[in-house]
């Protein structure tokens, strides 16, 4: 088979056979804010289209890419492995690279951990943790965020603190309570209960970028410890450097029972996950030979996954990607905070590292309050549009909008970014932000037509 003659040959269908067999919404979706282009091959922080165009990718993969694409270190292991043929997934022995990921994942993370569960993505570790720390602690409940967004498959939406994922799931596993996030008051009333098993929360919360309150992680890891319950960090997107830490848990003063990772440890290859916890809990859950399945998966330990989150720690560690990334995220965030003291619509910039929010708020001069008005009374999630749109049109850099009605631009680049990108994306942005606040203009007239087209192809 020769997939890539394949591929070339059908690549001006790929939207038609997504309309067709895949999710056609999502079709919609990417036309009318033109991000249907086809992208032919990557390399570290860029992409390349059909047209030949240079895409710096300040997205990557919703996290994926902390050492951008298709590193050449990943792409020579994975190249040894299939070379090697090596007895993969046979279940019934224990694999030696698995051994040597786990034993490299605990040295890596805050805290005494020296206990890891495989998974096969993000969902999937958090779902890992809920149950090891249901058995572990023989209670039912967790508490979580208001807006935390910890996957989507039934026990993680059970802890996700967005309503709108969660309608028509309901109902989902009781005893899960939401707290604000920051509110320890709340955290403390929940945990009393005595029903709870855990805490879980993000660091640095993925919708909207709003990192923890300081003293909340520090108060949180105190409340868990009165009440009897485990603190779980979900890290998949701020683990692995993402943040300017190695865990994002390490800007704060609280150290985690169980983390979840994903994502980045991938490589950007083969999906993988883990759940990091300590022995004695680990232990609490498989408790006997006849429980040494008492959680488990086929694929988690996979070889080429475990090769490829070895080879991605490597270089992650070896080229110095978590200095860069913090370095690199303080030269964009103090760019960005230039942009803000000029641009009366760019109200915050929030984050650490490589993970950073633009927060957009109503402005105060008479011409851009009546903008401002006109589309958020057309929708809420209009406004970003804005900024995401021209930033791939018209300078061919792809970001995404934080969150639903937030009016957040969130902005994840590979942590291998350097100066020139970084400059790239604030020249882009001056530009954009300086189309934005001319109204009547045309940045608004564009996104007013967008809010027109979608309510009514809504209808
Ligand atoms: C903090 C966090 N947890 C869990 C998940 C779910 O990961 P996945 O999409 O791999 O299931 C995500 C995904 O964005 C995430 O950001």
């Amino acid at each position: 088979m020769d997939i890539l003659k394949l591929v070339a040959n059908r690549m001006s269908e790929t939207y038609d056979l997504h309309r067709r067999f895949v999710n056609p919404q999502l079709v919609r979706v990417l036309e009318v804010i033109g991000f249907n282009r086809n992208y032919c091959a990557a390399e570290g922080a860029h992409l390349t289209d059909e047209k030949g165009q240079d895409v710096l990718d300040f997205l990557a993969g919703f996290g994926v890419f902390n050492i951008g694409r298709n590193h050449p270190q990943v792409i020579d292991v994975l190249h040894q492995m299939l070379d090697a043929r090596c007895a993969n997934l046979i279940q019934m022995d224990v694999g030696c690279i698995s051994g040597l990921l786990a034993e490299t994942l605990c040295s890596i993370a805050p805290g005494n951990m020296d206990a890891v569960f495989f998974t096969n993505s993000g969902a999937e570790s958090v779902e890992g943790a809920l149950k090891i720390a249901r058995q572990a602690q023989r209670k039912p409940g967790v508490v979580y965020c208001e807006h935390a967004f910890h996957g989507l498959t039934l026990g993680a939406l059970s802890v996700n603190g967005a309503p709108e994922f969660r309608a028509r799931n309901e109902p989902l596993l009781p005893h899960c309570e939401m707290v604000p996030f920051g509110d320890l008051e709340a955290l403390e009333i929940s945990l009393a209960k005595g029903d709870k098993a855990a805490f879980i929360f993000e660091p640095i919360q993925g919708k909207g970028v709003f990192p923890a309150p300081e003293g909340f992680l520090k108060g949180a890891r105190e409340l868990c410890d009165k009440h009897g319950a485990l603190l779980i960090a979900d890290e998949v997107q701020t683990g692995f450097g993402r943040t300017g830490r190695m865990f994002a848990v390490e800007h704060w003063d609280a150290e985690p029972d169980i983390i979840t990772v994903s994502k980045a440890l991938s490589g950007g290859f083969i999906p993988v996950g883990a759940v990091i916890t300590k022995r004695s809990i680990h232990a609490r859950v498989f408790d006997s030979m006849e429980r040494c399945f008492a959680h488990s998966n086929t694929f988690g330990q996979n070889d080429l996954a475990m090769a490829a989150g070895l080879a991605t720690l490597d270089v992650i560690q070896s080229q110095n990607l978590v200095e860069n990334s913090r370095v690199v995220g303080e030269y964009i965030k103090k760019g960005l905070e230039e942009l803000r003291d000029r641009y009366e619509m760019l109200t915050e910039i929030r984050g650490r590292g490589l993970m950073i929010g633009l927060q957009f708020g109503r402005p105060k001069s008479i011409a851009l309050k009546t903008g401002w008005k006109l589309l958020h009374s057309m929708n809420n999630d209009l406004f970003c549009q804005m900024i995401t749109m021209p930033l791939l049109e018209k300078h061919n850099i792809l970001t995404q909008v934080a969150g639903h009605g937030l009016d957040t631009v969130k902005i994840l680049p590979p942590l291998i970014i350097g100066q020139a990108e970084a400059d790239r994306f604030l020249m882009a942005m001056e530009d954009v932000l300086k189309q934005a606040h001319r109204f009547p203009g045309a940045a608004w007239t564009t996104v007013k037509n967008l809010g027109l087209r979608t309510a009514r192809t809504s209808a």
